[in-house]
């Protein structure tokens, strides 16, 4: 069974990106056919995979003006086992022209519905805007992966207002539930992850237990077009992206970081263990 996971966040920054490429990676890593989609105008999902609307075959924009196939339009292995559904500028124009088409939020889900079932996961990432074509994507999900900025003093409002457009889609009947949240950015010593981190519990979404620390890298990794899980395998960003596999998927089991997970007494300053490698149970 294929899982479709939107990755939405309507604060800029937040990491969606950052997170798609590099769960789509981990997930690759460990075996599953993963297809990343790119549904932000910004398509920094394909620059962070090394790539540019021009390097696809077609983009998702061809095949939301009629003029490509899903299938057809997909860079195969943009990473191991990651296929990419690449993202273009033109999909700012496409947005506001499908404002005007009758099933306007189920662009997607159809235009994806034969091509996804050949993968494990669909990863879309989201631009930062709950407008057309993130609800789109929560049409075509089955789950939605909120990460949230522990460095954002407003992210606690961001994820609500989020979550309360999730509620009002599953009033319309939209079968979309939240797979998590996901702290992002971590940075325990800081008074802002403290108060979030006390405050997100509260919210009406699963915590989720993996946290991505915050890491200079993964600037670096997006200059590069490397994500960072496939750069520094070894680091602790690595490490939590596995982990962040392993609790999506629990037929994948990431080894324990010998460190332990990032707690606010440990802080995330620590030194990057060992790569501990990933163990198939199924
Ligand atoms: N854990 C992290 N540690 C350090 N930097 C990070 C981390 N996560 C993301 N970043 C950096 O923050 C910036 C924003 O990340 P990203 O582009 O993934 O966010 P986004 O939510 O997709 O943004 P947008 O809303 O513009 O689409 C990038 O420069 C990225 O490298
Ligand atoms: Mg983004």
């Amino acid at each position: 069974m294929t899982r479709v996971i939107a990755v939405a966040n309507q604060k800029g920054g937040a990491g969606k990106s950052t997170v798609t490429v590099n769960l789509a990676v981990a997930l690759g890593q460990a075996g599953r056919r993963v297809l990343v989609v790119d549904t932000d105008p910004q398509f920094d999902t394909t620059a962070m995979l090394g790539l540019s609307p021009e390097d696809a075959p077609h983009t998702i924009a061809d095949v939301f003006l009629g003029e490509a196939e899903a299938a057809d339009a997909r860079v195969v292995d943009a990473a191991p086992r990651v296929d990419l559904l690449a993202g273009d500028g033109r999909m700012a124009d496409v947005e506001l022209t499908l404002v005007s088409q009758v099933r306007r939020e189920e662009f997607l889900a159809e235009a994806l519905s034969e091509t996804m079932q050949e993968y494990d996961f669909v990863i879309l990432d989201c631009p930062p805007n709950l407008g057309l074509l993130t609800v789109n994507a929560f049409v075509a999900a089955d789950e939605v992966l909120v990460p949230v900025s522990m460095i954002d003093r407003n992210a606690y409002k961001g994820a609500a207002t989020l979550l309360s457009t999730l509620e009002t889609l599953r009033r319309r009947r939209v079968d979309v539930r939240t797979l998590g949240i996901l702290r992002n950015n971590v940075d325990a010593r800081r008074n802002t992850f403290q108060t979030l981190n006390d405050a997100l519990p509260a919210l009406d979404a699963p915590l989720l237990s993996a946290q991505i620390p915050m890491r200079s890298g993964f600037h670096d990794a997006t200059t590069e077009g490397i994500p960072l899980v496939l750069r520094n395998p070894d680091g602790r960003a690595a490490q939590a992206f596995r982990e962040l596999a392993a609790e999506i998927d629990p037929t994948v089991v990431a080894v324990p970081d010998p460190a332990g997970p990032i707690t606010a007494a440990r802080g995330t300053a620590v030194p990057d263990p060992s790569d501990p490698t990933l163990v198939e149970v199924a």
